[in-house]
C-alpha cells in the first residue's frame, strides 16, 4: 500500500508509526488568510457558492501546515436550502432556516432531483480541488447525516437540546419519517455527486446524534447512516466512509459494523483508551483531541496528543480532533499539535 496516500492507507485498515492528520474546521476563522477571503466573498454563505474561493479557503490550512486531508468548503445546511428551505447565517448568532412543523411546510419541499441546481457550485469546488490539491492530500467530501439536518430544519436553528426535533418525532411521526427518508435520498445524491467531482472520501456529520437514545439511535441515527453508505457503496466501489456520531458514547461501540462504515470519528467526551479498547478493535477511528487545546496549548496539548496518539497505536487511526477548531485557537498551537504527532 507505500504507493496509496496515507490517509487512505489507515481508512484501509493500515497501522502506521504516524497517523495521518487534519482537523474539522481547518479552514476557519482562526486563520487570518480565511477571514480575508470570507470578507472578499462578502458573507459565509457567498463564499460557499463561490467555487474559486470555497477552493482557496479549503487549500489554505494544506498550504500552511500540510495536513494529510483537504475536507470540501461547504456546510451541512446547503443541503436544506436546496430542498427549499430558507437559509441564512447572523453574525455572531448561527444559522437560522425556515422552520417544519406541519405536512403543509414539508410539501414545499422540493424533489431530490432539484438538489444538484442549488448545489452545482460546490462540485466545481470539488472539482478545482482535485486538480489542484498535492498529490499526497486526500481530498474529503461531506453531508450532514438526516437526523442533525432534521432538527435545524424543524427548529430553523441550532438549538441546545433538539427539543422542537425531539417532538416532532415524538409527535408526528410520520411527517418526521417523511422528512429523514428525504434527506437522506438527497444526502445520497449530493455525495455520489462529489464522488463524481472527485472526493476520495465521503463523511457523515451526525453532531446531534448524541441526543437520540436506544431505539431511537438506531432507527435515527444508525439506519440512515447505514442506508447512505451503502448506496454510496454499491455506486462507488472502494469509496471510504466515515462516520460521525458525536457524543453517542455507549453508541459508538458496534457503529462500524451496524452502518458499514470504514471509520468511526471520534469526539473527546470518550477517553482514547476506551475507545481503543471498544471502537477501534472493529476498525479505523479517527479522533480526538479537545479542541480547547487549539486555545490553551503548552505542555497539556503535547501530553494529551502523545497520549492519543500512544492509546491508538495499535491499530488504524487518523488524528484529528474530537470537534471542529475554534475561532479564538491560536494557530501556532495547531502547528504544535502537528510537530508532536509527526516528530514524537
Ligand atoms: O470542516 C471543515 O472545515 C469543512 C467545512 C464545514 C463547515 N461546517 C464550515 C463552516 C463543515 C464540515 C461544517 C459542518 C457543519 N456545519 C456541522 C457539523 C459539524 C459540527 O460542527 O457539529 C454543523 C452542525 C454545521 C452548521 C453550522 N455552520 C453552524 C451551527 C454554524 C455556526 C457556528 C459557527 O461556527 O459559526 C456554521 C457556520 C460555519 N460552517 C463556519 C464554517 C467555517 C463559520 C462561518 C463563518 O465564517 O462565519
Amino acid at each position: 500500500m507505500a504507493d496509496k496516500k496515507k490517509l487512505l492507507r489507515a481508512l484501509a485498515g493500515e497501522v502506521q508509526d504516524v497517523p495521518p492528520i487534519w482537523m474539522m474546521r481547518q479552514a476557519g476563522r482562526y486563520l487570518p488568510e480565511y477571514r480575508a477571503t470570507r470578507a472578499q466573498a462578502g458573507d459565509f454563505l457567498s463564499l460557499c457558492y463561490n467555487p474559486e474561493l470555497a477552493a482557496e479557503v479549503t487549500l489554505q490550512p494544506i498550504r500552511r501546515y500540510g495536513f494529510d486531508a483537504a475536507i470540501l468548503f461547504a456546510d451541512i445546511l446547503l443541503v436544506p436550502q436546496a430542498l427549499g428551505a430558507d437559509l441564512w447565517f447572523v453574525t455572531g448568532e448561527g444559522p437560522r432556516l425556515s422552520t417544519i412543523t406541519q405536512k403543509s411546510d414539508f410539501d414545499v419541499l422540493k424533489p431530490v432531483d432539484a438538489i444538484h441546481e442549488t448545489l452545482s457550485p460546490v462540485y466545481e469546488t470539488v472539482r478545482i480541488l482535485s486538480r489542484t490539491l498535492p498529490s499526497e492530500t486526500t481530498l474529503i467530501g461531506f453531508a450532514g447525516a438526516p437526523w442533525t439536518v432534521a432538527t435545524y430544519m424543524i427548529a430553523g436553528r441550532g438549538t441546545p437540546d433538539q427539543g422542537p426535533a425531539h417532538a416532532l418525532r415524538e409527535q408526528e411521526t410520520a411527517l418526521f419519517e417523511a422528512l429523514l427518508d428525504r434527506i437522506t435520498e438527497a444526502t445520497i445524491e449530493y455525495l455520489s455527486a462529489q464522488i463524481e467531482a472527485g472526493a476520495e472520501v465521503v463523511k457523515i456529520f451526525d453532531s446531534w446524534a448524541g441526543s437520540l437514545k436506544g431505539a431511537a439511535f438506531d432507527k435515527y441515527a444508525v439506519a440512515p447512516c447505514r442506508t447512505i453508505t451503502q448506496a454510496i457503496k454499491d455506486r462507488h466501489p472502494g469509496i471510504p466512509v466515515i462516520g460521525f456520531p458525536r457524543e453517542a458514547g455507549e453508541g459508538y461501540v458496534g457503529f462500524a459494523k451496524a452502518t458499514g462504515v470504514d471509520c468511526v470519528a471520534l469526539d473527546n467526551s470518550v477517553s482514547p483508551d476506551w475507545a481503543a479498547a471498544h471502537v477501534q478493535a472493529d476498525g479505523c477511528v479517527q479522533g480526538n483531541l479537545a479542541s480547547s487545546h487549539m486555545v490553551t496549548g503548552g505542555q497539556a496539548l503535547v501530553d494529551e496528543t502523545r497520549s492519543i496518539v500512544q492509546a491508538f497505536s495499535n491499530g488504524p487511526h487518523i488524528f484529528n480532533l474530537g470537534h471542529g477548531i475554534t475561532p479564538d485557537a491560536d494557530p501556532e498551537n495547531v502547528q504544535l499539535m502537528i510537530d508532536t504527532v509527526r516528530g514524537g
